[in-house]
């Protein structure tokens, strides 16, 4: 055939395909998802091989490995003991709680691990909303945002580097920031999970928190969080909240899950100059892990792939519960 332009010319040997290759991934690039719980041994997650509720202890050491693998980012989440919760998650603004402890720990071992946190009050609601649930079963926005003003404070307080509220109630980025300016906290920055989706990809991280919304008495409880977090069926709708976000004062903008939600990702890297992170969630996860275990997929290729092609979407960086295996697998090249 006489063909001028050959595509095929520049996938003829690897020099060529690395000449020409658009993204690359970087251990840098990874926010490593930890969840950390009350007891002295560490404990694993059925819905998700691998990941583990750690205890303070075995906390410290993987947050080291994480570092000596290039990882410059956690994010934490408690397992809070059923006799803290209440109705109001009042124990999330609590400065001997257990993540302010976590974090004063880390910032002792590992001083140079920059240490996210998520604001919302479901780890500590016997309801597992992420807000305040009324007495006719609505999840109340302003009530809502004093408390998590005040565990943004003290998640800062204990020495957080950037505070993400994923909670999803209206105004709370402003709120947030301000609250932190009043305290003294204007370096501490924001990552908000800014179009946060009613999504049934967060089953094993609500199995491994034992967080998923339940009545615990007479008192009705929305079975899911759709008055707060988005339709999926919504694309315009994230840009939306991009907007609002930059305006109150967000420094990171995050879509979430990530995978089903690249269209969103893309549509909010052509909208705003901030960075984006994109939340590779616990079902996605599972979904890897389970057909890995089948031996039904590569688990090294398929990781890989995925983590490039949130690059791709237009991600800068990605929340992964793979970022210590992808770390690892990057660096064997
Ligand atoms: C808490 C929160 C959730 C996730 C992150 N923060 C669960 C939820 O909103 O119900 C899910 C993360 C994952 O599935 O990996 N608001």
């Amino acid at each position: 055939m006489e063909l001028t332009y050959r595509p095929r010319r520049l996938r003829r040997t690897p020099a060529l395909r690395a000449m020409v290759r658009e993204f690359q991934l970087s251990a840098a690039d990874f926010i490593y998802p930890l969840f950390v719980h009350e007891g002295a041994s560490n404990e694993p997650i059925g819905a998700m091989p691998g990941a583990q509720r750690w205890s303070l202890e075995g906390l410290v050491t993987e947050v080291g490995r994480a570092w000596d693998l290039g990882i410059r980012c956690v994010v934490l989440f408690p397992k809070v003991a059923d006799g803290l919760k209440t109705e109001d998650g009042s124990e999330c603004f609590n400065e001997g709680g257990l993540i302010p402890r976590a974090i004063r720990r880390l910032k002792q071992e590992h001083p140079a691990m920059a240490i996210m946190t998520d604001v919302a009050l479901d780890p500590y609601s016997c309801d597992g909303h992420d807000g305040i649930v009324s007495s006719e079963g609505v999840v109340l926005n302003d009530e809502t945002i004093s408390l998590l003003c005040r565990q943004a404070v003290a998640q800062a307080r204990a020495g957080a580097d950037l505070i993400g509220p994923s909670d999803m109630m209206d105004g709370r980025v402003g709120a947030i920031r301000e609250a932190l300016d009043e305290e003294g906290f204007e370096h501490v920055g924001i990552i908000s999970y800014t179009a946060k989706y009613a999504s049934a990809y967060y089953g094993p991280f609500r199995e491994a928190l034992d967080s998923a919304p339940r009545a615990v008495s007479s008192k009705p409880i929305p079975k899911d969080k759709s008055t707060y977090q988005m339709d999926p069926a919504n694309g315009r709708e994230a840009l939306t909240e991009a907007l609002l976000d930059e305006q109150e004062g967000a420094d990171i903008l995050m879509v979430k899950p990530g995978l089903a939600y690249l269209d969103v990702i893309h549509r909010l890297r052509g909208e705003s100059e901030l960075p984006i992170a994109a939340y590779n969630v616990s079902g996605e996860y599972a979904m890897v892990k389970a057909a890995a275990e089948r031996g039904w997929i590569d688990e090294r290729a398929v990781v890989l792939e995925t983590l490039l092609c949130f690059k791709r979407a237009g991600a800068d960086l990605i929340l992964t519960y793979h970022a210590c295996d992808a770390a690892q697998w990057l660096r064997d090249g």
